[in-house]
């Protein structure tokens, strides 16, 4: 007997074997006590696992922890774009250069959004969040309208008698935990003005949460607990999806893929396409400066003189690196955030997902998970959308303005910092310099620093052609200024 009340002969038997084989046959440890649907439930949840990967990434993962890593060097003068630095011309330049390819079919768009949004603390997927704005719109469909402008304004860059427009195809990244309500969503309000056929939806995948030992944990008697293996799951998930295909066939060359937190998310943006397109380079981000030395975001370092361009944690920085400043700038040495905003070749993508499942190193997270137990400390195993980096033959970073692109939205409101209140009041303080800009003028009956105008991205993309909306004229704020 197995001690599991199986016979030898059971046709149990080789399942159980081969989780021997890779040292988990604990979760099995119940079988005497469950019914025989949940006996079927527990059975089926272990056939759907590929063992020999799963068991392959825990021990990689677990090992790495242990291996020295290269010394990091802060970011060379050459990788980077900064907006300082970036004269007029150039500016003209890659804005028009990212028009022509987006109005000819090379560019796709990939939202991340398969996170499960815990600190927010919202049922909903992240991207159904109304931050509160006069319009109440959802993040997806800021996100939805501002691709729509785009698309607009490539369809006007193409000079008469050339190529017909093609739209710009949006792909979504779900997992099982906002698959469902992100479809529904879409359905619901109509896909926000966009074809439905120029969506396409597909999910990560998911991965075994486990003791610090790499034993699974187990959710119930009959479910090994599981999480999404993180925005980097995207690149195994467009392989196993096929989706990189797709992309081809479309005519696709390059991939803008960004998370779905950030209200001020310039979608499918031309300047950054066209600065992308003028390196010839495979992978790039957009950065924002940090805004402070313990700020809790990862940055761009490069790792040992010469090395490839990667994120590094902020858990992970040494705090006397954070804190240092280069005394030539007076700037901090290590200060370019990572915001979740990557451009990528479809060539290097379809490059990736094999270099990244041959090393199979994840990073862990120690994490409450939901156990037979109650809630239990344990890892979470993860791979993060920037781990692509180091993989890419040549690389590049494109400086964003903070307060221009960057208004994330991850804490529940009350938090002090990056919650849906502080995200709604750096849209609405930039919207209201655009309108001034354009020669508006506003009243508000709430004081000044708690409100202003929101502009539809249906209206404009980055603050242009408002003249003829606003020129003259007041706006009472809180509103929306629409067509
Ligand atoms: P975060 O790391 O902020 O995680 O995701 P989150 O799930 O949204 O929020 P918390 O940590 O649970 O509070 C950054 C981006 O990566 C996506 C998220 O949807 C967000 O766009 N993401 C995260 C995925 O697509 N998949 C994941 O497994 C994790």
């Amino acid at each position: 007997m197995t001690g599991l009340g199986l016979g030898f002969d059971s046709p149990l038997q080789p399942l159980l074997e081969r989780l021997k084989d890779y040292g988990q046959e604990d979760a099995f440890a119940l079988w005497d006590e469950l019914s025989p649907e949940e006996r079927e439930l527990l059975i089926r949840d272990i056939e759907a696992l590929d063992l020999p990967r799963v068991d392959r990434i825990i021990r990689c993962s677990l090992r790495s922890q242990e291996l020295p890593k290269a010394a990091i060097e802060p970011v060379p003068d050459a990788s980077i774009s900064t907006f300082e630095d970036r004269t007029p011309e150039e500016r003209g330049r890659w804005w028009k250069m990212g028009l022509k390819a987006i109005s000819e079919g090379k560019l796709a768009v990939l939202l991340l959004s398969g996170g499960q949004g815990t600190r927010l603390g919202s049922s909903d997927p992240k991207g159904c969040f109304n931050i509160g704005l006069p319009s109440g719109k959802s993040l997806f469909q800021l996100q939805a309208e501002r691709i729509l402008c785009v698309q607009r304004l490539a369809a006007q860059s193409i000079s008469e008698g050339t190529t017909a427009f093609v739209p710009i195809h949006w792909y979504i990244m779900t997992s099982p935990f906002t698959d469902d309500a992100t479809r529904k969503f879409f359905e619901s309000h109509k896909y926000f003005g966009l074809e439905a056929d120029q969506v396409t939806f597909f999910q990560q995948g998911t991965i075994p949460c486990v003791s610090k030992d790499g034993r699974f944990i187990m959710e119930t008697a009959y479910r090994v607990a599981k999480a999404p293996d993180g925005n980097g799951g995207v690149y195994s998930a467009l392989k196993s999806s096929r989706l990189l295909e797709d992309m081809a066939m479309r005519g696709v060359r390059y991939l803008d893929c960004y998370g779905v937190d950030n209200a001020l998310v310039r979608v499918a943006d031309p300047s950054f396409l066209g600065y992308f397109i003028d390196k010839g380079v495979a992978a790039a981000a957009k950065v924002v400066r940090k805004a402070y030395p313990q700020e809790k975001v990862g940055v761009f370092v490069q790792r040992g003189k010469g090395g490839p361009l990667s994120v590094l944690e902020y858990s992970e920085m040494d705090p006397s690196l954070a804190c240092a400043i280069n005394q030539e700038t007076g700037r901090l040495r290590f200060c370019w955030s990572n915001v979740c905003l990557h451009m990528f070749t479809l060539d290097f993508l379809n490059q990736v997902a094999n270099g990244l499942e041959k090393d199979s190193i994840y990073h862990l997270a120690e994490k409450k998970i939901p156990s037979i137990h109650g809630y239990t400390m344990g890892l979470k195993l993860e791979q993060f959308i920037f781990d692509a980096f180091p993989y890419a033959p040549s690389t590049a970073l494109f400086e964003a303005l903070r307060e221009e692109e960057f208004a994330p939205v991850k804490n529940a409101s009350g938090s002090s910092y990056d919650t849906p209140e502080s995200a709604r009041l750096l849209l609405l303080r930039l919207h209201t310099r655009w309108m001034v800009a354009a020669g508006g003028f506003l009243t508000h009956s709430v004081p000044l620093y708690n409100t202003g105008v929101e502009i539809s991205p249906l209206v404009s993309y980055a603050g242009e052609n408002l003249e003829a909306i606003c020129r003259g004229r007041t706006f009472h704020a809180p509103c929306e200024i629409s067509f």
